[in-house]
């Protein structure tokens, strides 16, 4: 069994590689820089844009899992907005492209997308059947992203978009910095705290993934643990867990200036997120950590070890 994932260099990618590989499945990624490739991880040239000889790597694999984009962890000036955009409508249609022209094409194609499609709810859980979805930037180019997607007709290989929410983990992602504020005592409420969370354990995460791929479905999936929580229940649990008492609040401004000067924007603490996995549940994947405490106290455990 052969999957391929398209910018599975980065944070995602890498837990993928090391959940599919540690199951003996062999896994191809496609990277602009490639690194060595080793017993089951091959790594192999694309540019993200063009259809060259990566290609080949699709023929008879199981599934192709797309997580190619410039991150989001930066400021929106208009460069890197366009950045934003082209990275993943071009990576989307140019693999769409080369399914379709493959003999053998992958199984299954599952398409990044983000929670960050919905509007912000401090009230209405958004699904994927009831969910709204907005127009500011964030929204318009998962919007766009799945558009391209939508667009390729693969009548051999069944797609799925995935709206993942923030996943949890210690080796990169959002939790890392969210450690470090709490260890350096800024671990309160931020903003109002008020605002949703959205979250996935990066264990269910994976195990989302391989249930999708084994699963005869198509169409939208959010990929959220069905218990997204306020910002401060957030950030409470998170000092719990690292045994941290000292907790300064950071309010907007603050946070603003913080944003500015790390280059990165307030929207990916601030903006409401209460995303529902209702797809997951209904077809009755079981998630391991559904509640953030003991998802939290299983993450802060690693850390410990690593550090
Ligand atoms: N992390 C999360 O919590 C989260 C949540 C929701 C959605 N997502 C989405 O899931 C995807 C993967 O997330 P991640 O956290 O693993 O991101 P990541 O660590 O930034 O990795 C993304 C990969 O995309 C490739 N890439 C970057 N800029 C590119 C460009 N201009 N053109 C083509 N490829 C480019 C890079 O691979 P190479 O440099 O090797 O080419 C990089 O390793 C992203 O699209 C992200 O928006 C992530």
């Amino acid at each position: 069994m052969k999957i391929v994932i398209a910018g599975g260099s980065g944070f995602l990618g890498k837990a993928l590689t090391g959940y599919f590989t540690n199951k003996n499945i062999e896994v191809t990624i496609l990277s602009r820089k490639p690194q060595k490739s080793s017993r089951l991880v091959k790594e192999v040239y694309w540019d993200g844009r063009t259809l060259q000889d990566w290609r080949h790597e699709l023929e008879g694999t199981e599934a192709l899992i797309n997580l190619s984009g410039k991150s989001v962890d930066c400021r929106y000036t208009e460069a890197n907005k366009q950045q934003i955009y082209a990275s993943r409508l071009a990576s989307t249609r140019v693999l769409g492209e080369a399914v379709r022209q493959c003999i053998h094409p992958p199984k299954a194609w599952l398409n990044s997308s983000s929670a960050t499609i919905y509007k912000g709810s401090y009230d209405k859980f958004m699904d994927e059947q009831h969910g709204e979805i907005g127009h500011d930037f964030s929204m318009d180019v998962c919007r766009k992203w799945e558009a391209v997607f939508n667009e390729c007709i693969t009548p051999q290989t069944r797609q799925v978009a995935l709206r993942t929410s923030i996943v949890l983990d210690v080796t990169g992602g959002a939790l890392v910095p969210l450690i470090k504020l709490v260890k350096a005592g800024l671990g309160g409420a931020m903003g109002s705290g008020k605002q949703f969370f959205s979250w996935i354990h990066v264990h269910d995460f994976c195990s989302v993934i391989e249930w999708l791929i084994q699963k005869p479905v198509t169409g939208v999936y959010n990929v959220c643990s069905p218990q997204p929580v306020c910002n401060s229940d957030f950030m409470k649990s998170l000092r719990h867990s690292l045994h941290v008492r000292i907790a300064l609040s950071l309010p907007t401004p603050l946070l603003e200036c913080g944003a500015a000067l790390i280059r990165t924007e307030t929207e990916l603490v601030l903006k409401s997120r209460k995303v529902y996995p209702q797809r997951l549940l209904d077809e009755e994947f079981v998630f391991e950590f559904p509640d953030l405490k003991t998802a939290l106290e299983d993450l802060c455990q690693v850390e410990a070890k690593r550090s």
